[in-house]
């Protein structure tokens, strides 16, 4: 299967999902990365392995549709037929949605429903949970309210700034993610209304 993973920052979850499939975990490739940061880190990471990296930038398009319209011709030009966002800050539009309907998935550093939105991690740690964590979910045109695939919490300990709780929560997301691809990769989630099923391998 042909992985493009949207990203504009770090891309550590980015090189989560090429370790995995370098160590044969994860059958698939990752075809295409695009970001619409030009100095995003996550370009990088994907030239160092050999992955096309692609800035498409969104201040050449008047609107979200026309600068969506790019990154399709992109996508479509490396035959993605899954798209990962990995810490890629827009919002999708209906563009990609439709183009994409149920292969878009996302990693939010909470346990959803609760702490959708930017940083999620500082939200929880804010509000005094004891258990924080993260969730990978299907994309659809709510904010962080697609179907949930995973989810793997954390304790929140008592020296815990919200910075080492971040920290905690992306040790687990750089699990869950790749096992969340897997297991679409392979065929085994199916979307149920607001619930998705992961049928036995
Ligand atoms: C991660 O915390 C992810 O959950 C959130 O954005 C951050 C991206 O980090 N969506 P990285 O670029 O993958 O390092």
């Amino acid at each position: 299967m042909n992985i493009a993973v949207l990203v504009s920052g770090r891309g550590s979850n980015l090189q989560a999902m090429i370790d995995s499939i370098e160590n044969g975990y994860l059958k698939a490739r990752i075809s295409v990365v695009i970001s619409d940061i030009e100095n995003a880190y996550a370009l990088l990471r994907a030239k160092k392995h050999g992955i096309e990296a692609v800035f498409v930038d969104p201040e050449k398009y008047s609107s979200k549709e026309f600068y969506e319209k790019q990154v399709l011709a992109v996508l479509k030009k490396h035959n993605a037929e899954l798209i990962l966002l990995a810490g890629y800050m827009k919002i999708l539009g209906k563009t990609l949605l439709l183009a994409y309907k149920d292969r878009i998935l996302n990693i939010h550093p909470a346990l959803l429903p609760a702490f959708s939105g930017l940083h999620a991690q500082k939200q929880a740690f804010e509000h005094g949970v004891k258990v924080a964590g993260c969730t990978v979910h299907f994309v659809d045109e709510t904010l962080d309210g697609g179907a949930i695939i995973l989810q793997r919490c954390v304790e929140v300990k008592e020296d815990d700034t919200d910075e080492t709780l971040a920290d905690r929560i992306l040790e687990q997301e750089h699990k869950i993610y790749p096992e969340a691809v897997k297991l679409f990769v392979e065929n085994r989630l199916r979307i149920e209304g607001r619930k998705v099923k992961i049928l036995r391998s």
